[in-house]
């Protein structure tokens, strides 16, 4: 039985806009701007990383200390402004999708860089399609590296190649790759095995992959 592996800011759910607000407003505190095409380089990326890539950008050394509080700044704007959210930010066919899924008794699993995962999935009422929630705070490296997915696949005890990955980041299409897992871009991602605009309209059993 093939499995599905969903990546959650930007494809089970409108947080990705939330992201880029709350690192716009603390790049414009430090000095400069960012727009939407760097932004894409922070998908998928974990807290940390994509704060050091901000700060690449705008040419700023920081101690450690300093770059943790900054992190921490930019959290405490992304919640607050995630804390509005209930199950109408879930994105356009989602929840259609994840309940056809659930029929077709296909296990679930979610993969998130961000260790907000379980607090979102909570707040959209989405959380119990999931048998396993793989996020930010079980993961060593983040993606491009497959380990996220890996430890997704192990836990709903499921072959890598038996995986399916929805993925809207170009580093989660990488480490899906890596992964040696069926890769669907959700967006213009042209590494991915297949490309979606979205969920609306698509059915579940399209995606099922054959067992070898
Ligand atoms: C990913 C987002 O899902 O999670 C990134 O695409 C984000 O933009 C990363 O930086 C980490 O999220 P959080 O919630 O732990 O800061
Ligand atoms: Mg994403």
């Amino acid at each position: 039985m093939s499995g599905f592996i969903f990546d959650l800011d930007g494809v089970l759910v409108d947080t990705a806009k939330f992201h880029f607000e709350a690192w716009r407003e603390l790049a414009r505190d430090l000095g400069f701007d960012m727009d939407e095409t760097f932004n894409e380089t922070l998908k998928g990326v974990s807290r940390m990383e994509s704060l050091e890539k901000i700060l690449q950008k705008g040419n700023i050394d920081a101690s450690s200390d300093q770059k943790l509080s900054w992190a921490e700044q930019k959290n405490q704007n992304y919640l607050a402004r995630v804390q509005k959210m209930t199950k109408a930010d879930v994105l356009p066919g989602v929840l259609a999708f994840l309940e056809k899924s659930k029929q077709l008794k296909i296990p679930m699993a979610v993969g998130s860089a961000s260790k907000n995962a379980v607090a979102i999935l909570t707040l959209t009422e989405i959380k119990d399609y999931f048998q396993v929630i793989i996020d930010g705070n079980q993961i060593s490296k983040g993606k491009p590296d497959p380990e996220v997915f890996l430890l997704a696949a192990k836990t709903l005890q499921l072959s890598p190649a038996l995986c399916v990955v929805f993925e809207d980041a170009e580093a989660g299409i990488e480490a899906a790759l890596a992964a040696g897992m069926y890769a669907v871009g959700v967006g213009d991602l042209e590494k991915a095995d297949e490309m979606i605009s979205g969920f609306e309209g698509q059915d579940p059993e399209q995606f099922i992959l054959d067992p070898l």
